[in-house]
């Protein structure tokens, strides 16, 4: 698989290339089958849909991964806070965590209930064609935790930070709890197919660095240095979003670098490119024109080569408006120009 020995910087025909958040409402597909299945929660709870939905991106855009068709929140769900998903409002929790008492509530081993995600895995693995990679995927236990204290997304995370300063260790037994979940849970997505997986850490740019590094990125690291050891052949890759001014003291057992769009890709190759692969960066919003998509596209590939050392990617999650036909074009593009013939 072309995107595998991308991650461990094996030679490559060309520059691999996946988007993040690439099956979504741009997509009229996706759109078809989540009016099939009902609610979104109930799309990725139905193996067979989520399945279709996993595999839309393949055949239309070409890409080189598959990335698993569900949601980082799951994961709070099953260890016992009610979700819904409200139109046009996104994410929102029925009960909130505050107190020692809310964590120690909240179930352990709730990723052994996970069996639609790693049935759909499992269906997904079958139906892919060899040469495309499966990525399993979950959210850091930061990201996490702020949905699980604010109840939903937020601007300021008030909630959260004010739990972080005023009562830290609170803050870290609820880390600690959702990290063994997580553990647990990217470990059963391998056994069930993941070729590779990647820990979306959203909201880091939310925190000061010292915090970032106490509360967010040491238990990132737990979790690859857990998974490492375990499947040395299984890549792993983190995006922490936002974090371009603390790159020098990024560290830690993991394979692939998940570049922000807010970072300059020379910043991030300087700092960082010796040590990880780098995944990354078209900021998302330059899909809504054509010629500056492709602009942003030659000048990444101007500053990561044509080399081992890169995957192509947007900077962060597509956008549900932005045109199709671009992204198709992206993939397309991207194979093209980095075409080591
Ligand atoms: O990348 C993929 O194609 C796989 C699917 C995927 C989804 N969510 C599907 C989804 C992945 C990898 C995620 C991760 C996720 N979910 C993150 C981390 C990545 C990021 O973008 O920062 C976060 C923060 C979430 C939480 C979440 N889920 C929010 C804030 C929302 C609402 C925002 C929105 O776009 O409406 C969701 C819902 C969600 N997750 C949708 C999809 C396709 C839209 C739901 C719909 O169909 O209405």
């Amino acid at each position: 698989m072309i995107f595998i020995d991308a991650c461990f910087r094996r030679p490559t025909p060309y520059t691999p290339v996946w988007l993040m958040r690439q099956a979504g409402r741009y997509l009229s597909e996706y759109k078809a089958t989540r009016a099939k299945a009902g609610s979104f929660l109930d799309l990725c709870k139905n193996v067979d849909l989520a399945t279709e939905v996993t595999l839309q991106p393949i055949e239309i855009l070409d890409v080189d991964a598959a990335i698993l068709f569900s949601d980082i929140l799951v994961v709070p769900l099953e260890m016992g806070l009610g979700l819904e998903f409200v139109a046009g409002e996104g994410p929102k929790f029925t009960q909130t965590i505050a107190s020692q008492k809310d964590v120690d509530a909240l179930k352990s081993g709730a990723y052994m209930n996970l069996n639609y995600v790693y049935d759909t895995l499992s269906s997904l693995r079958q139906k892919l064609p060899k040469d495309k990679a499966l990525i399993g995927f979950c959210g850091s236990p930061w990201t996490l935790a702020t949905y699980m204290i604010e109840g939903e997304g937020s601007k300021t995370y008030t909630k959260s930070k004010k739990m972080l300063y005023s009562n830290p260790t609170l803050l870290h037994s609820l880390l600690a709890k959702i990290t063994e979940e997580l553990k647990g849970y990217l470990a059963r997505q391998i056994e069930s197919g993941a070729n590779a997986v990647q820990i979306f850490d959203s909201w880091a740019g939310a925190l000061e660095s010292s915090a970032y590094f106490a509360f967010s990125w040491a238990y990132m690291k737990e979790i690859a240095h857990f998974l490492k050891s375990k499947y040395p052949h299984i890549p792993v890759m983190l995006f922490p979003k936002g974090i371009a001014g603390f790159l020098d003291h990024i560290d830690g057992e993991f394979d692939v670098f998940g570049v922000d769009w807010s970072t300059p890709m020379e910043l991030a190759k300087q700092k960082l490119g010796a040590k990880y692969v780098l995944q990354g960066n078209l900021e998302p919003a330059r899909l809504y024109d054509r010629e500056a998509m492709l602009e942003g596209i030659k000048a990444i590939v101007r500053v990561m080569g044509k080399e081992s050392g890169h995957i192509f990617n947007l900077g962060h999650g597509m956008l549900p408006d932005l045109p199709r036909q671009n992204a198709i074009e992206l993939v397309r593009f991207v194979r093209e120009h980095t075409s080591r013939a």
